[in-house]
């Protein structure tokens, strides 16, 4: 079993949105692997870069996708990104001043906000969407 598992529950969009849950799952799926396995700064360093850079770019994206549905819970939405944002620079520059634990910190700070941020906020939309004048009736398996 995978440190980290995509499960049906996180279904927002079935399209771009979910693609991007996905990835940033396998992404911390290999920070929690690097870390765990011992692997050197370098390694572990990258991964990080790649990890806080998607989370950045799919926040942006998606918060852009929420601006085009009409989504009314933008505003509070868009803080609670910022936030994470925020609390994720701070953990990198940790590690670059060279705490290799916050490596490890990181996948699990990462793991535990997008398991409940994806499931509580970001389903939001799917409600939103749902409740949208010709929107598929009956829920998606
Ligand atoms: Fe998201
Ligand atoms: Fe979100």
């Amino acid at each position: 079993m995978a440190y980290f598992e995509w499960a049906r529950d996180m279904v927002i969009d079935d399209g771009p949105i979910d693609d991007d849950h996905k990835h940033l799952v396998r992404l911390v799926n290999e920070l929690h692997d690097a870390t765990t396995e011992g692997r050197g700064r370098e390694v572990v360093g990258r991964i990080l870069d790649d990890l806080i850079r998607y989370t950045n770019e799919h926040l942006r994206k998606e918060e852009a996708v929420m601006a085009e549905a009409g989504f009314p819970n933008l505003e509070r939405h868009k803080i609670g990104h910022q936030a994470f944002i925020d609390q994720l620079g701070k953990l990198q520059r940790r590690y670059q001043e060279g705490s290799i634990a916050v490596a490890a910190q990181l996948s699990s700070v990462l793991r535990d906000w997008l398991s409940i941020h994806i499931r509580r906020n970001d389903r939001e939309l799917l409600d939103f969407m749902r409740r949208q004048p010709g929107a598929p009736t009956s829920p998606r398996g």
